[in-house]
């Protein structure tokens, strides 16, 4: 059953995926909110575990950087193994002034300067989309655990070190909220084979002040996050 990128048995993998860019992540993620976890991936040292959350079933699985490398595991993850939910988790740049560093934001939609959707051939630009349903009970969720989150479009960039400093400028305009580099494939994948997707994000830096977080930021606001993708796995 194990697929190029995947070394797991049909079965290994719950109905819903948790995806950590760095596998690391995925780790402390599986080790820290998880129970009863079992790995089962250790392939390019893209690691991946199946716990348990509240009696619920969950997978976590490092998903790499950048459009090329998720777009790969989240295809294995619905085509091969029948994941139905995958909840990107991840860190972003702002792009706009009101947006603080460990501030939650969550993409409705995603925008990209990729050329991944040219595969579907579509006589258009395609708008990709998360789950209305993720959405909306990652929204509840959030309200719940008293968490403030901003809900809108994201930016999912192929470049992280743009030769124009000023190129994020003209997203900004737009409105667009944050920019990071994996959503839009993510939801293109999800859209095309069928399965359910949300990025839930973390912001990390800012490109409009050039704030970063510190170490104790980041962990703090990262347990919101994965309390919000937890609590709707
Ligand atoms: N750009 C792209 N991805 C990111 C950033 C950024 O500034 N910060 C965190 N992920």
């Amino acid at each position: 059953m194990a697929t190029v990128h995947i070394g797991a048995e049909k079965g290994q993998i719950a109905e819903t995926v948790l995806l950590p860019g760095d596998p690391l992540r995925a780790k402390f993620i599986a080790e820290t909110f998880l129970t009863d976890v079992k790995p089962y991936n250790s392939i390019r040292g893209m690691l991946g575990f199946t716990g348990m959350y509240k009696g619920k079933r969950v997978s976590v699985q490092g998903s790499g950087m950048g459009m090329p490398s998720i777009g790969i595991y989240s295809h294995e993850l619905i085509a091969q193994f029948g994941v139905k939910n995958l909840i990107r988790v991840g860190s972003c740049g702002a792009l706009q002034a009101d947006l603080n560093l460990g501030d939650v934001v969550i993409g409705m939609a995603a925008c990209t300067n990729s050329a991944y959707m040219h595969q579907y051939e579509l006589p258009g630009a395609y708008a990709p989309i998360a789950s209305y349903e993720l959405l909306a009970n990652a929204v509840a969720s959030a309200k719940e655990l008293s968490v403030k989150v901003h809900v809108g479009n994201i930016l999912s960039s192929d470049i992280f070190y743009d030769d124009n400093p000023d190129a994020w400028k003209k997203w900004q305009k737009m409105g667009v909220l944050a920019v990071e580099m994996e959503a839009a494939a993510l939801y293109m994948n999800a859209a095309r084979l069928g399965a359910k997707a949300l990025t839930i994000l973390t912001v990390s830096d800012s490109l409009v002040t050039h704030a970063q977080t510190t170490a104790e930021q980041r962990e703090k606001t990262f347990t919101q996050m994965m309390q919000i993708a937890l609590e709707i796995a």
